[in-house]
């Protein structure tokens, strides 16, 4: 199999969890192109996204999900809104398998109930928020992906035999 095999969703959907399990079967490398982009910027997302705002942030991401699905094959963990731009969706879906990981806001906001490095959801209804990115983004990544994967029930091993089954 040649190709990387990219990962979308919103925030914790289980992109990085279940990339590195994934990767690890297929005998890839892994990679999370948020890891990358925080290296790129030498501080957190979340600063950049505090001092400088969400374009620039952006325009980093896309530089460098473009050079990622340029390089070696892998298993590329994205960031949730990967999607946004047109050219990523493009750029996504042309250089590897892309596989939706699907949840709903209630379940998302289970798995992220403790987390506070997620800028976009530093606000006073996350659930309300993720309800909303839900809204928006749910076609994006259907548009994105080849295949959706519902996150609901299963365990993260059964969802790493459901994506190794498709490629
Ligand atoms: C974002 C999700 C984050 C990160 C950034 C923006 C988003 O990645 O790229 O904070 O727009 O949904 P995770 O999906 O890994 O949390």
């Amino acid at each position: 199999m040649a190709g990387h095999v990219i990962l979308i969703g919103l925030p914790g959907a289980g992109k990085t969890t279940v990339g590195r399990q994934l990767a690890r079967r297929l005998q890839l490398p892994f990679v999370d192109s948020d890891a990358v982009i925080e290296e790129r910027l030498g501080c957190s997302i979340r600063e950049f996204f505090e001092r400088e705002g969400e374009e620039p942030f952006r325009d980093v991401e896309e530089a460098v999900l473009d050079e990622l699905t340029r390089g070696e094959s892998c298993v590329l963990s994205t960031g949730g809104g990967a999607v946004l731009r047109p050219a990523n969706r493009q750029r996504l879906r042309a250089r590897g398998r892309v596989f939706y990981l699907r949840s709903t806001p209630e379940e998302l906001m289970r798995r992220l109930r403790h987390d506070r490095t997620r800028p976009l959801l530093q606000v006073a209804d996350p659930l309300q928020r993720l309800r909303e990115l839900h809204g928006v983004r749910d076609p994006l990544y259907r548009e994105t992906a080849h295949y959706v994967i519902e996150t609901g029930r299963p365990s993260v091993a059964t969802l790493v035999n459901m994506i190794l089954m498709q490629l």
